[in-house]
């Protein structure tokens, strides 16, 4: 529903995000096409910015894309949610080949990606990237704020003076670029209220304080107006940040930051799934394996990426069969890796990881007829996703960290009949929340062998039980909840900024 009126943003809505809502494809011809990218996300803001007449901002994801070159209109038969999207909607961010290697692979999943998610051994810190970092986030504040004098030049000649358009930032590809935004607005005197979203946890101080330039980063989350984390955590973590490395007054249970005489509103929102569409899709889906054998399913969806616990994952299976044989034959594990940042060193090294660990273990256990685990290394279709979802007895979500995990929250939406049981780790968002989910520590091989027994045998009414709770929460708490939530902070925040803090 179009976001108006009472707790709505009653204005024109700039979407910032490091990927555009669908990919540009260059055909032999040497036309461009748009692919559909499936992302709940995409889903829910897309309408949005169609119904305000809005733009989304995103990286063209092409290096030979002329400068004014056209986006092509949607397909007349185009059912995806972006099919409402106007080319003249589209801003694309071209990039230099060497820059965008510089800020994507290096910066942004070099450093940023493991940092975060608080591994710091993995993360590479180099002047060089940051600064590559710095700059392409110019060029998205640059294109932001083009946007944003032609938006408001319509405004104003419509005599609404008044209205404040809201640019909203996604994610740790785009930390600084309100920095440069504010900056020109102020120079300028244009007016916006700027919101940014954290996709990923927000680390303790004492991991943040190991990127060199933290500062930086932390004035540039501050150059918002108002600024939602997943959990409350993420939040408390940041604030803490903002105290300890740049002085800042904060009131940590109004959830506020002071920053050079601006107050800046944090709030924990945690986001949802396009809930309906995945219970629509698990009723239409025909049988995947569960119904065509009688080996029962654990199922793991995950993209490549070592936050995702995937070893750790895969050996306490391999502990499951050593201790219970019983399950030889009876049992498989079904993981579904989608590749990932494939040029990023440790990535691949996983990769190598994961194939060499899968090929030991199904030497080890396999019979002329069965094999423990299956594993695709590759995409499948919405469709088949909600099949698998809705027929694996178990799914195993065992992130080591993990801002959110939406696999969680898809797999419950797709338990339509004969309820499977949900392992979660509690290191995922989602962790703190699905408390009827089977919880277990990652890192503790045994345990997790344990609890994947526990899940097989649970008998038909606790399984029912605990997935109603599970089931209510999320339909209730959607994508389209999470991203009204997030419009309606922003709209509240109109004379708020003037309140003195308490502390
Ligand atoms: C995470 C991040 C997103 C990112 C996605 C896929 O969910 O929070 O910002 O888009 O991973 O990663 P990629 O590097 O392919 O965009």
């Amino acid at each position: 529903a179009p976001i108006s009126g009472k707790g709505g943003i009653n204005a024109p809505l700039i979407v910032v995000s490091n990927r555009l809502p669908f990919v540009l494809h260059r055909n032999k011809d040497g036309t461009l096409e748009r692919k559909q990218s499936a992302g709940g996300l995409v889903t829910a803001v897309a309408p949005v910015v169609i119904d305000y007449k809005g733009v989304w901002i995103g990286w063209s994801g092409l290096y030979d894309m002329k400068p004014d070159e056209k986006i092509p209109e949607s397909h007349p038969d185009d059912r995806a949610p972006t099919a409402g999207l106007l080319s003249s909607q589209i801003i694309p961010v071209n990039v230099d080949e060497n820059e965008f290697e510089a800020y994507y692979n290096g910066c942004c999943n070099g450093t940023f990606w493991p940092l975060f998610h608080s591994m710091p051994d993995r993360a590479v810190f180099q002047a060089d990237t940051w600064k590559a970092y710095c700059r392409v986030n110019d060029l998205f504040a640059k294109a932001t704020l083009d946007a944003l004098r032609r938006i408001l030049k319509e405004l104003d000649e419509e005599g609404k003076t008044e209205t404040l358009p809201v640019v909203w930032i996604h994610d740790y590809q785009l930390f600084t670029a309100a920095t440069t935004i504010r900056q020109v607005c102020d120079e300028e005197n244009l007016r916006c209220k700027l919101g940014f979203f954290l996709h990923i946890p927000f680390p303790s101080w004492d991991i943040m304080r190991l990127f060199p330039w933290d500062d930086q980063i932390l004035q540039g989350i501050l150059a918002n107006d108002f600024v939602g984390f997943h959990i409350e955590d993420y939040c408390l973590n940041f604030i803490d940040c903002c105290c300890r490395r740049l002085g800042c007054r904060v009131d940590r249970s109004g959830m506020l930051v002071e920053l050079a005489g601006r107050t800046i509103h944090v709030k924990a929102l945690p986001i949802g799934i396009p809930y309906e569409r995945f219970v629509q899709l698990a009723e239409a889906a025909p049988v995947s394996i569960k119904d065509t054998e009688s080996v029962k399913v654990i199922l793991g969806v995950d993209r490549l990426d070592y936050t995702k616990g995937l070893v750790h994952r895969i050996l306490a299976f391999e502990r499951l069969l050593e201790k219970y044989p019983q399950y030889i034959e009876k049992v498989t594990l079904l993981q579904v890796s989608v590749p990932s940042r494939t040029i990023v060193r440790e990535y691949r090294q996983l990769k190598d990881e994961m194939d060499q660990m899968i090929g030991r273990i199904n030497g080890r256990f396999s019979k002329p007829n069965w094999s423990p685990i299956r594993y695709i290394y590759g995409t499948i279709s919405q469709e088949q996703l909600a099949a698998l979802y809705r027929d694996a007895a178990v799914a195993l979500v065992t992130p080591l960290r993990d801002g959110m995990n939406l696999v969680a929250k898809e797999y419950v939406a797709c338990q339509i009949r004969d309820p499977g049981v949900l392992i979660l780790s509690p290191f995922a968002g989602a962790g703190g929340m699905m408390h009827e989910a089977l919880v277990v520590n990652p890192y503790e091989i045994n345990d997790c062998a344990e609890v994947i027994h526990r899940a097989l045998h649970m008998p038909l009414e606790e399984r029912e039980l605990r997935m109603i709770q599970l089931r209510h929460r999320e339909e209730i708490w959607d994508v389209n909840h999470w991203m009204n939530s997030f419009l309606a902070s922003m709209g509240a925040l109109d004379d708020e900024d003037k309140d003195p803090l308490t502390t």
